[in-house]
């Protein structure tokens, strides 16, 4: 069986990881995936987005089953296309993966389905979304409705701040078209959690939660990032939680897409905070998360093969879909300046002996024409400690990121400190 990963970051070398342990044996591979992905799977050169060769090379590779990574394939159609195509795919249609695609669509959903939404408003116009920030007062969130890669939020401690923002995703069209459209938030309070399904459009399979950083520095000082690391499951996580997650935040939403005639298959991703008042949700994502997918596939007890096949089967109800009760921490590594401008091109070595105690997920690594492996753009790699314990899993983890050297790099050091020995 040949099988395809679309993307080319920590998340999606996690997945050819896990898939390259499936006892069926697939040949594997990534689209285009990254120097740590070459060592299992064959890298073809293709922007993710580029759907028409993407079409092209799933019929010249013969591949069977392609499962796509990013965001941006998923609300540009990839699985629609594919599907249209003849050709097995994993993941949400372009209508469905309108829950990440848009977060006015998204907050209609949740209020539809009766999921616990902070209080929100949708405006196309910067005067009337003014005239409500002033009307509630700070602190207040602001979303660029569209994709902004992960920058189209801002939290407004202040009135001004959130005056601020409106003008700048509106007026002054800091995200494109994604940001004509803005979502203004109440601002929630609490702990803030991801959870993660299998979903064959009906049936929700048990969730497994994870945390990560976004923040660059240690303390969650400096700017957001992709994420800097993370661990899974959270000590104080417990089948009374996911059970109430499940029924209250997952089940009802994915009811409503069927309803709506946008059935969502694939993996759906809750980020959650858990206030005084219970779980709300933050927002939706229509794939696996990254750096979470680093966390939790390590976790997994089942063939991601067939868990993925029995989704698309409708036979996910029937599968025991397991979670281990280990451990894993993930710390990002990253180049010195990111997510500003930093320098690519730095020889990276230790990785041998880093292996040794954890899992190495490349993201923006590269062979030089030397074959030496060099960084490349935006995070480097992830590395995944795992253990019974949390402590041995952070201990891992951080033994990994000492092992791995290459000029400029930083890491997080209080990845999962309240674990600390
Ligand atoms: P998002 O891009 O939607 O993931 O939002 C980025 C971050 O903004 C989230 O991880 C939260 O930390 C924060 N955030 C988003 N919406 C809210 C909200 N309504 N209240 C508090 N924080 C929020
Ligand atoms: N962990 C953040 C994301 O995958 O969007």
């Amino acid at each position: 069986m040949r099988v395809l990963v679309v993307g080319s970051g920590a998340r999606e070398h996690a997945i050819l990881w896990k898939l390259a342990q499936s006892p069926r044996n697939p040949e594997l591979f990534a689209v285009p995936g990254n120097a740590g992905t070459a060592g299992i799977a064959t890298n073809l050169p293709i922007a993710v987005t580029d759907l028409d060769a993407l079409i092209g090379a799933a019929g010249e590779y013969r591949i069977d089953l392609t499962i796509v990574g990013p965001e941006l394939p998923l609300t540009a159609g990839i699985v629609d296309r594919f599907r249209e195509a003849g050709l097995r795919i994993f993941g949400p249609t372009q209508a469905a993966a309108r829950i990440e695609g848009s977060k006015s669509f998204a907050r209609g959903v949740m209020r539809d389905a009766g999921a616990p939404t902070p209080a929100f408003a949708v405006f196309d116009d910067a005067g009337a979304a003014r005239e409500y920030v002033r009307s509630q007062g700070a602190p207040i969130v602001i979303k660029a409705d569209g994709l902004a890669a992960g920058k189209g939020v801002v939290v407004a401690q202040g009135v001004d701040e959130a005056l601020e923002a409106v003008d700048d995703a509106m007026v002054g069209r800091a995200f494109g078209a994604s940001g004509e459209r803005v979502v203004i938030e109440q601002c929630l309070v609490g702990q803030e959690l991801s959870v993660f399904c299998f979903t064959d459009g009906e049936y929700v399979s048990p969730l497994v939660p994870a945390c990560d950083y976004k923040r660059v520095f240690d303390g969650d000082q400096g700017p957001n990032t992709g994420g800097m690391g993370g661990y899974s499951p959270p000590p104080w996580w417990d089948a009374a939680m996911e059970r109430q997650i499940r029924e209250t935040c997952i089940e009802p939403v994915i009811r409503e897409m069927a309803r709506q005639r946008s059935p969502f298959t694939g993996v759906l991703y809750g980020g959650l905070m858990l206030t005084d008042e219970g779980p709300f949700i933050i927002e939706f994502n229509a794939r696996l998360g990254d750096p979470e997918a680093q966390l939790i596939l390590p976790r997994m007890k089942n063939d991601l093969l067939d868990v993925v096949e029995a989704a698309l089967d409708g036979t996910l109800p029937s599968m025991d879909l397991r979670w281990s009760d280990e451990c894993a921490v993930g710390v990002v590594l990253v180049p010195g300046g990111y997510p500003g401008a930093h320098e690519t091109g730095k020889r990276i070595e230790g990785l041998l002996e880093a292996g040794r105690d954890a899992v190495i997920l490349h993201a923006g690594t590269a062979l030089s024409d030397g074959g030496t492996l060099v960084t490349g753009g935006s995070r480097t790699m992830t590395v995944v400690g795992r253990g019974v314990k949390m402590a041995d899993a952070r201990a891992h983890a951080y033994v990994a990121a000492e092992a791995v050297t290459f000029e400029g790099k930083h890491y997080r050091t209080d990845i999962a400190s309240f674990a600390a020995v």
